[in-house]
């Protein structure tokens, strides 16, 4: 079946986006592991996939585009003087133009692919950052709700030159404490990196607000919109910030596959990342020049495949963004699973108040602690009745030491996901409590 009339097909004409309309039942059958069920110990139960905030499930399309690749388009790119490398290559510089325009970018050459928001991050870190943080007196603000991805490459660029890190602290509830980012600016703040949506606690930042202050005092700005570019539609150049990176498995594409905007007057400035094939124009025994954007941070051959099954998950995304809101059915999930968490004495949810979580500020991810059950067991058990979900620190170990939990179990929507299975994971953690007797 054709997939954009999937999901045309069931609407009226001019139908309002909503959560609650029959676009849903479509776009869950595209994705054959959600709808298909499980394998294994999980038959036993229907499969209740929550944690697409580490991971999201494929549908068909991407899956088949994948294989087409493989089957009928492969060779190397950028390098073939016959027609099968020059197909692969058109295909490829499509994608990149398909991935620009998802994402808003003014030139196709300010999206530059990468192994995946981490490497994307890293790429900033060693080449910008290398370049740019080179004493003590600069600073680079980052916030203790980051996911290591954006702490870890600025500390191991810190073990080999001098700067100074300098985390935002959070409010009671998990959000980034606006007042005290704002008073940690000054003219020394060459960089602010934040998430744009928490992968812990799913609070979306005020990215416009924060690029506008860091801009104010000089500082360039990185976004990591790994949790948010699947959920909502991004615009890079309506957000105004100087680098934003996410990656592509999260978003309905493939793992091994993610991307780095930058503005292209930055991204221009700063050297090579990786040196070898493909990012130079020239090479001799004595030295090197760099090829042009978007080719001098892309060494070696790239994830040819996964850059054409991420095109076709912006394509299916933007596919779905025109008949429903994708933001809005996560965090409606969300919040009819705090209304059932309700209940449940024994369980704390990390972001204060359900009242506080019905905005767009919110997207939907929950994170919660048992006083007399472990995550890992919580998480263990409820595999037992076919729910997945995440379980631990979630690469956000400053972030966990400020909540005072050292274990989380996180329950992530994402737009295959039903009320059904929401009450799937309630009913569960009510088992659970049964089982270890904590009821
Ligand atoms: N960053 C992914 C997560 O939050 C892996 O689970």
């Amino acid at each position: 079946m054709d997939r954009q009339s999937s999901l045309n097909g069931s609407a009226g004409g001019g139908e309002c986006a909503t959560t609650h309309n029959d676009h849903w039942p479509a776009i869950r059958a595209q994705f054959p592991l959600i709808h298909g069920g499980g394998t294994g110990e999980l038959d036993q139960h229907p499969l209740t996939f929550l944690d697409s905030a580490a991971s999201s499930q494929k549908p068909q399309r991407v899956i088949d585009r994948i294989s087409h690749y493989y089957a009928h388009e492969h060779a190397n790119i950028h390098r073939g003087l016959y027609g099968l490398s020059e197909q692969a290559t058109a295909a490829f510089e499509q994608a990149r133009e398909v991935v620009a325009e998802f994402i808003g970018a003014a030139h196709s050459s300010e999206v530059i692919f990468t192994r995946g928001c981490t490497e994307a991050i890293n790429l900033v870190a060693s080449s910008w950052g290398g370049s740019s943080l080179v004493s003590a007196d600069d600073e680079l603000i980052l916030s203790v709700a980051e996911h290591h991805a954006n702490i870890v490459p600025w500390q191991m660029l810190q073990q080999r030159q001098p700067f100074t890190i300098r985390f935002v602290p959070i409010t009671p509830a998990g959000q980034l404490d606006l007042p005290a980012f704002r008073r940690m600016l000054s003219p020394k703040v060459k960089l602010v990196s934040l998430a744009h949506v928490s992968n812990v606690l799913g609070w979306v930042n005020p990215v416009a607000e924060i690029v506008e202050a860091a801009h104010a005092v000089g500082a360039k700005v990185l976004i990591d919109g790994a949790q948010a570019v699947p959920h909502q539609r991004v615009n890079v150049s309506e957000l105004g910030a100087d680098f934003y990176t996410f990656s592509a498995h999260k978003m309905c594409g493939s793992t091994g596959t993610g991307v780095l905007w930058g503005s292209r007057s930055v991204l221009e400035a700063m050297p090579p990342y990786q040196g070898g094939g493909d990012m130079i124009l020239t090479v001799s025994e004595t030295g090197f020049k760099s090829a042009d954007l978007p080719h001098k941070f892309e060494a070696g051959t790239p994830h040819i495949a996964g850059v054409l099954a991420l095109a076709e998950a912006a394509e299916f995304l933007n596919d779905v963004h025109a008949v429903v809101d994708v933001a809005a059915h996560s965090r409606g999930l969300a919040l009819e699973c705090m209304a059932g968490l309700a209940g449940h004495s024994h369980i704390n949810v990390c972001h204060g108040q359900v009242g506080n979580m019905t905005g767009e500020d919110w997207q939907g991810i929950i994170s919660l602690y048992h006083s007399k059950i472990h995550a890992h067991d919580l998480a263990c058990f409820l595999d037992s009745r076919g729910v997945c979900v995440r379980a631990g620190h979630h690469c956000a170990m400053p972030l966990h030491h400020a909540l005072g939990v050292p274990a989380t179990l996180r329950i992530s929507p994402y737009l295959y996901n039903t009320s059904a299975e929401i009450q799937q994971v309630l009913k569960a953690l009510r088992e659970a409590e049964e089982f270890f007797g904590t009821h």
